[in-house]
């Protein structure tokens, strides 16, 4: 309803300003009620309506209102306030449980959703990993997110976009303080475990594509009790990583922010930048590997990447063969 999508975007407003003062500044009623054209008593009525919805807002007479602590929620209340972008993720579709973000996202997409449009879920019951795997989601601990992209490309480069968000998921992780790595061709590890998945699918036609889904999981707050056996010693989170809890719509808001800034430079510019961001950031080049696709394994060095984000692999023999997809398993260095 209109009104709700109002008031929603009064408090989006509110709590942007409050949350750019930051926990330790007072913004007064009055600045408030001038920037959003508001009366004193309405501004009131949205800070208690946020209050009710989990937000702790201080509020001291002749001072002002400050925002002490948010909910660990990835609703729009939460995120956009945060976000840096011009498309991306300001229209938020939040649900509680899925089946599967990506699912969601490409029945939204075939039904007209506009590019930057994104798909959030506290949890999936069937989240979709690379080959047929299941991506496991537990609810309310991590980020498990599609976007809808509308990018003029033609269908053979939309795998570079999974570079692309390789490479901002990479760096939204380091900037979270983490040493994280990516791991060809779109795992992202810290350590040497994974942290965070991509699975990008798309809807095109021979000349154009009609949009692309790019699929994002990152374990967040997992600990290692939340893992099945089978990847306790292979998988991690960030907080995990860095020993402490992660604030989810603080890391979601960086990474979409991130995520955009690389889409509009690679829409711009082309794949060269992400390509010489993606082998900085690799840890797979340099390595022995062993590469296992639908058809064949190939032991080899992971060369380079080319210039469509295809895997390169010199093998023993002297060939240099291309891989366009498949797992990669990191061997010990030859001797
Ligand atoms: C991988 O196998 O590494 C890719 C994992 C991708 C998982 C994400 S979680 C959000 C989105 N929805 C899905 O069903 N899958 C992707």
């Amino acid at each position: 309803m209109a009104a709700n999508a109002n008031e929603q975007t009064q408090e989006e407003l509110i709590l942007g300003f409050l949350s750019e003062r930051g926990s330790d500044d007072y913004t007064s009623g009055e600045a408030l009620s001038s920037k959003l054209g508001l009366s004193r008593t309405a501004v009131w009525k949205h800070v208690e309506s946020l209050r009710a919805k989990g937000y702790r807002i201080e509020a001291v007479s002749a001072r002002g209102y400050r925002l002490v602590s948010v909910p660990d929620r990835l609703t729009a209340l939460e995120v956009v306030p945060l976000l840096d972008t011009h498309d991306l993720g300001r229209t938020l579709h939040h649900h509680a449980s899925l089946p599967s973000t990506n699912e969601k996202a490409f029945r939204l997409a075939q039904d007209g959703a506009e590019h930057g449009e994104v798909v959030v879920a506290e949890q999936q019951t069937a989240g979709k990993g690379r080959r047929g795997r299941v991506w496991v989601s537990p609810p309310g601990l991590n980020l498990y997110f599609s976007a809808i992209l509308r990018p003029a490309l033609p269908p053979q480069r939309a795998p570079e976009l999974t570079l692309v968000a390789a490479v901002a998921l990479a760096e939204a992780l380091r900037d979270a303080g983490a040493n994280a790595a990516i791991k060809w061709p779109n795992d992202v590890h810290i350590d040497g475990r994974k942290v965070a998945g991509i699975l990008t699918e798309l809807s095109a036609e021979p000349e154009r594509v009609h949009f692309v889904i790019v699929g994002v999981g990152v374990n967040l707050n997992s600990q290692a009790e939340h893992f099945p056996d089978e990847l306790r010693d292979t998988a991690t989170s960030l907080s995990l990583a860095l020993g402490k809890p992660v604030q989810r719509a603080q890391f979601a808001a960086a990474l979409w922010t991130r995520l955009e800034e690389w889409l509009d430079l690679y829409l711009e510019t082309g794949f060269d930048a992400v390509r010489a961001r993606w082998k900085a950031l690799s840890s797979t080049l340099g390595q022995d590997v062993l590469v296992r696709t639908d058809r064949q394994e190939l032991r080899g060095r992971a060369e380079d990447i080319d210039p469509s984000g295809a895997l390169l692999v010199r093998t023993a023999e002297g060939s240099l063969e291309r891989v366009l997809a498949g797992d990669v398993e990191q061997l010990r260095p030859r001797r």
